[in-house]
């Protein structure tokens, strides 16, 4: 059975439409209630087996915010960086997940059959990932909803200074950086990436099979449906 639309459906569907990520930011401050909002939202999005492995550092501006482009960046590379207004952004947001705790959830008696407890290495698709990705949608949906603007991004090869600068323990993955504040549109362009065209629907779903046509794969003709 489908379930009904809530009331809040169109809402929804009006953040996803309206959501971009934001590179520049104004310096009104973000209510710290906010943001303990945004991951409380976070925190109920889906997770494999209900594993809750995530974890998200808040930097304020601007003492901490600092901190982390003075890990990242040399006072060179800052000067130069083409998102100055990123620089700005009042609240950051390092989301960490803990792989571990999937093997742990796994193991345990409801879950053992999958076979997945032993090691993260055995996990065909790594849903720590997946899940901290839903985590992050969550918040950047979400904070469209209330008028601030975010923007995800990588850390790549900063991890370990990132790690070692917040104490973050060993155990935990940093999976991106969320910078979220008000946002400045006057200062603000898309990135190169985001003006690339979105793949149409046709080429996306593919119904009945990935031709969409309904043939089998291997073009034998289908026997015929059970009477
Ligand atoms: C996992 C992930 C990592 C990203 N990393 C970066 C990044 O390192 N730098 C950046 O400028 N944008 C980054 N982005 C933003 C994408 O470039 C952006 O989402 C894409 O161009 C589509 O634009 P839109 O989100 O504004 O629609 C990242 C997005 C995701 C989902």
């Amino acid at each position: 059975m489908t379930a009904a639309l809530g009331p809040d459906e169109p809402g929804v569907s009006a953040a996803i439409r309206a959501r971009h990520m934001v590179r520049a930011f104004t310096d009104e401050a973000v209510d710290p209630a906010l943001v303990d909002e945004l991951i409380d939202l976070a925190r109920r999005a889906p997770s494999a087996g209900k594993s809750q492995a995530l974890d998200v550092v808040v930097l304020d501006r601007p003492v901490d915010v600092d901190r982390y482009w003075t890990t990242t960046m040399t006072a060179q590379t800052r000067g130069r960086f083409r998102w100055q207004g990123l620089l700005d952004a009042p609240v950051m947001l390092i989301v960490c997940v803990r792989p571990t705790a999937y093997t742990e959830r796994y193991a345990e008696a409801d879950k053992a059959r999958a076979g997945l407890g032993d090691a993260t290495d055995a996990w065909p698709v790594p849903y720590w990932w997946v899940d901290a990705g839903a985590a992050i949608e969550h918040i950047l949906l979400a904070a469209v909803a209330r008028g601030l603007g975010a923007c995800e991004f990588g850390v790549f090869d900063h991890e370990p200074a990132v790690r070692a600068e917040f104490g973050i323990p060993d155990d935990r993955r940093i999976v991106a950086t969320v910078a979220l504040g008000h946002p400045d549109p006057e200062r603000d362009e898309p990135a190169r990436s985001a003006r690339r065209p979105r793949r149409p629907l046709s080429d996306i779903v593919h119904r009945g099979g990935w031709r969409g046509d309904g043939a089998p794969a291997d073009d034998e003709p289908r026997p015929d449906p059970p009477v």
